[in-house]
């Protein structure tokens, strides 16, 4: 007993800190041991590929064990029996080759179909368009006010003043409005992000809309788009280690009604009415990308 001492602490240990850490976790609506729920279209596609590919491999793996148990029970050296000298079987072979290649040929056209339907395809016209910048260490949102459309961003001109890097002068961001740390979006609606950095590589995080994209200063990505199905409360997550504040970088995200978004966006300034012009500050952020 007392040899194996060592071993029998390891592991308390090791539940001790496993333990530590759920603690520290984000409260969550769900089991902390399974996958917290989807609210968005996309989502229902990658849990549902995810199911079929841990079915897959589940039933493979306690197939192949217990072929191994078996045989291991069942050759298992006796005195008397001779070892059998085996030289395989060319068509089990073939079989267990080919069933495979369909299976991850299947797998990977359509994960690419998939894939091509949520980053590479035009997101729909109609979609509400919202700009996010990370920054260490938070977010910085700007939405279209009522003429729907964003003030055109160019990730050159991002800076410490300048988050979004729009020229002041455009029409079409006048009316825009901006929010840190709070994002609101309405229900069963597109919406496209623009989505960009200030200083280092940051990534938005939503597990509930299995949605995951890291932003590196220097581009703007516009591709991302996606439709929630149901409202609640979520966070906005940073997930990529952009800093010693890294941890506390997260921002409220409520999907919630149309009206409720409308009503939201109603009470917010217009963005022309805070904001200097800055355009001529020197582009010190982005310098080193
Ligand atoms: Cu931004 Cu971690």
């Amino acid at each position: 007993m007392l040899r194996r001492l060592p071993s029998v602490l390891a592991t308390f240990l090791g539940w001790a800190w496993a333990g530590g850490s759920l603690a520290q976790a984000e409260i969550r609506e769900t089991s902390v041991w399974w996958l917290p729920r989807n609210v968005s279209n996309f989502g229902h596609e990658i849990d549902f590929i995810f199911y079929v590919i841990l079915w897959l491999t589940g039933v493979t793996a306690v197939l192949v064990f217990g072929a191994m148990i078996y045989f291991i029970v069942k050759y298992r050296r006796r005195a008397g029996v001779g070892a059998i000298h085996s030289h395989g079987n060319n068509t089990l072979e073939v079989v267990w080759t080919t069933i495979p290649v369909f299976i991850f040929l299947g797998l990977a056209i359509y994960g690419n179909e998939m894939w091509t339907r949520m980053r590479m395809e035009t997101p729909p016209a109609d979609a509400l368009q919202i700009a996010v910048v990370g920054e260490q260490f938070g977010w910085n949102l700007r939405y279209p006010g009522p003429d729907g459309k964003l003030a055109k961003m160019d990730s050159h001109k991002i800076n410490k003043e300048n988050p979004f890097g729009v020229d002041s002068a455009d029409p079409d961001g006048q009316d825009d409005f901006t929010t840190y740390n709070d994002m609101v979006i309405p229900v069963g609606k597109a919406v496209r992000l623009h989505l960009g950095s200030k200083d280092v590589i940051h990534s938005f995080y939503v597990p509930q809309f299995r949605l995951y994209q890291d932003m590196v200063p220097g581009r703007v990505y516009d591709f991302v788009w996606f439709r929630t199905d149901a409202t609640g409360q979520f966070q906005l997550a940073c997930n990529q280690l952009c800093g010693q504040g890294h941890y506390k970088m997260f921002g409220k995200l409520g999907v919630v009604t149309q009206e409720e978004y409308e009503a939201w966006a109603k009470g917010k300034t217009p963005a022309a009415a805070t904001a200097a012009t800055t355009e001529a500050t020197p582009n010190v952020s982005v310098a080193n990308r």
